[in-house]
């Protein structure tokens, strides 16, 4: 009994050396990136007594479809037919050009994430059969990476350093470099040195320099590079203050404007006053007060209801007048007293005789 089950034993085991079978495969499992070529082999040898046609097929069982296994490429007959599956159409292909000569690999071009499943070979020669599987897994290689400070970059600060892909399949490696200076990690940041954040504490000016990143999975890397610059605080307020002074210039110039506005008001005030008459290439305007007046009140309003003919006395005070009179005046005051005031004025103010003894007495203003 024990004697024939080994001679059956002994059969079968040489019957399935003779028979047709398939070359162990390299690997069970190929991973390749999106849009590249995977090669699935499939080598087989045929015994002596395989006399039968020789057909072939894939089937491939998609991974997010566990039902039926579809054929993808069938040879039968001496013929391909390889126009089952739409979505592999025009991308699946036997590598050899003789499939009798036993290589019915196969490529399948420009890769998808829908390809992503196990591929079946099955090699038929009666009455030899064969089949050997593989899996195909398609990953995306990181692209697009991106790396920036999220935070303020000042001194004392906390702030983040982040490195992110915009696409790439899981499990995703992260390295961070410094490029610039003595190419040393800032020490307390060597923990994180492989993660996609690196969180910085109480920033100084030495972690200034380039730095990259480097993100890679199975399929490929892709890199950023980032250029940190930690500045004082003072720097940063800098930029504002920059922006508050040249506010400040802008009402600085809006003052002076009023200032010589007001002035000439005072002077038209105070010609008025003492009658004092310097234009003689002027011809006397029709009515003084109502030029005085328009400046007096509001120019917009004074200009709107100015009639044609005070408009002439008008201009002429802008562009005759009052030019002449602040190049007269503008050094002197407010130091001294305008040189046309008259003598009452003077002694009232009681600048005329003590000018020089009063500034000394105010020694400890100098
Ligand atoms: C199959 O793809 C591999 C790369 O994966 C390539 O080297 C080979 O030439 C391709 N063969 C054919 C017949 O396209
Ligand atoms: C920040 O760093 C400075 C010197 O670099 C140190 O004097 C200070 O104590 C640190 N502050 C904190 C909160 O760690």
């Amino acid at each position: 009994m024990a004697l024939l089950l080994r001679v059956v034993l002994l059969c079968g085991v040489a019957d399935l050396i003779r028979s047709l079978s398939i070359t162990p495969p390299d690997q069970m499992m190929i991973e390749k990136a999106k849009g590249e070529t995977a090669y699935l082999p499939c080598k087989f040898t045929i015994g002596p007594d395989d006399q039968g046609p020789l057909d072939i097929e894939w089937l491939l069982s998609p991974a997010d479809n566990q039902q039926v296994d579809q054929v993808i490429i069938l040879y039968s007959g001496d013929k391909i037919y390889d126009n089952y599956h739409e979505a592999l159409k025009g991308r699946v292909h036997f590598t050899s050009n003789d499939l009798k000569a036993g290589d019915a690999s196969i490529n399948v071009t420009n890769l998808q994430l829908s390809d992503i499943g196990t591929y079946q070979c099955k090699v038929k020669k009666a009455p030899g059969v064969a089949n050997k599987k593989v899996l195909l897994t398609v990953l995306v290689k990181p692209s697009g990476t991106r790396c920036f400070v999220d935070g303020s970059e000042e001194i004392g600060n906390d702030f983040k350093l982040k490195c992110e892909p915009r696409e790439g399949s899981l499990p995703l490696r992260y390295e961070w470099q410094k490029l610039s200076d003595s190419q040393k990690m800032p020490t307390p940041w060597l923990a994180e040195m492989t993660s996609p954040v690196i969180t910085v504490r109480n920033a100084t000016s030495e972690y200034s320099g380039i730095y990259t990143c480097t993100v890679q999975n199975r399929v490929g890397s892709d890199q950023c590079r980032l250029n940190l610059d930690v500045v004082p605080p003072s720097n940063r307020a800098g930029t504002i203050a920059g922006a508050i002074i040249g506010i400040l210039f802008a009402l600085v110039i809006i003052g002076f404007i009023v200032f010589c506005c007001r002035k000439k008001r005072r002077e038209e005030k105070y010609e008025k006053e003492v009658h004092h008459d310097i234009r003689e290439d002027v011809p006397p305007p029709k009515s003084r007060t109502s030029t005085a007046r328009s400046y007096i009140g509001s120019n917009h309003s004074s200009l709107g209801s100015m009639s044609p003919s005070n408009m002439e006395g008008y201009s002429k005070t802008q562009y005759n007048q009052v030019p002449s009179e602040d190049f007269e005046r503008a050094p002197q005051s407010p130091t001294l007293p305008p040189a046309k005031v008259a003598a009452p004025n003077l002694s009232r103010m009681g600048a005329v005789p003590v000018m020089i003894p009063a500034q000394s007495k105010d020694g400890s203003i100098v």
